[in-house]
């Protein structure tokens, strides 16, 4: 039976949520889990645990914070995938309120918490305000446009916002929050060497496969320019550098 105590200390710390429901956690997931900043930017391996971690979040603050809690991906397919991820979590708890409803994207609960999946696209989050949690998946992947209109969705319950993501290239809003977006951020970086469960063999394989520049980006988590641009972001920056002096002006 699950005791008082235990439920306490779940309610208090959603890291013993994540401990029952499998999978302990490992440090970076603790200190995530743990923290009572409002705003995050988890830059993360691939297959570190990040999606995992956010999905155990989420359960919690819909047990112990009854309210809205959103999963936002720049498609459908990665939020539902997410939402996969909650449901996962959900399931392997003990004494949880009741499930209302349950679909493929939203899960009601009887204490009229409810949490869903969305895709990235302004039109379909216009329609939601008040979140009392806030999770962007492959954040690096979401349009500014679509983060602008995040935002003010938190404005009034003070909320919690979690930017969850490998890098993209040095560009977008999530690059600009973790470059240059100042103390109001809690930031978290995790390679692939800080996963206990990803093996140090296999990642140097998995290097030799994807090439070295992949490698810097996925699993060793570096902002490198993206495969598209012509130029590197290096290149750019000093062309548009003034105190450069271009080598055709004698
Ligand atoms: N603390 C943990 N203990 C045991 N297993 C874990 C733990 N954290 C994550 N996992 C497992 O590791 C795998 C990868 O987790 P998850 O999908 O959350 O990673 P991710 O960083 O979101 O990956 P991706 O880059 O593919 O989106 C899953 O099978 C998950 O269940
Ligand atoms: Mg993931």
């Amino acid at each position: 039976m699950h005791s008082l105590a235990r439920d306490l200390a779940r309610g208090f710390d959603p890291a013993v949520l994540m401990d029952e429901a499998g999978m302990p956690p490992d440090p970076w997931q603790s200190d995530l889990l743990q923290s009572t900043a409002k705003r995050h930017l988890l830059l993360c391996s691939r297959q570190s645990g990040k999606s995992t971690t956010c999905a155990a979040l989420a359960v919690h603050s819909a047990i112990y914070d009854p309210g809205l809690v959103l999963l936002i991906a720049h498609a459908q397919r990665q939020s539902s995938e997410l939402f996969r991820k909650v449901l996962d979590v959900y399931r392997r708890l003990t004494d949880v309120p009741a499930i209302v409803r349950e679909s493929a994207l939203s899960l009601e609960l009887e204490n009229g918490s409810r949490i869903i999946a969305l895709p990235g696209t302004e039109a379909t989050i216009r329609g939601f305000s008040g979140a009392k949690l806030i999770v962007l998946d492959e954040a690096s992947r979401i349009e500014d446009a679509l983060f602008a209109g995040v935002r003010p969705m938190l404005a009034t319950t003070q909320g919690r916002l979690i930017a969850l993501t490998t890098p993209y290239g040095r560009r977008g809003w999530f690059y600009e929050a973790w470059e240059n977006g100042g103390a109001g951020w809690n930031r978290i970086r995790v390679t692939a060497h800080d996963c206990p469960r990803i093996d140090s063999v296999w990642l140097d394989e998995e290097r030799a496969i994807i090439g070295d520049w992949q490698f810097r980006q996925e699993y060793l988590v570096e902002f490198v320019d993206t495969d598209e641009q012509f130029f590197s972001s290096a290149l750019i920056e000093a062309a548009l550098d003034p105190t450069v002096r271009p080598l055709w002006i004698s």
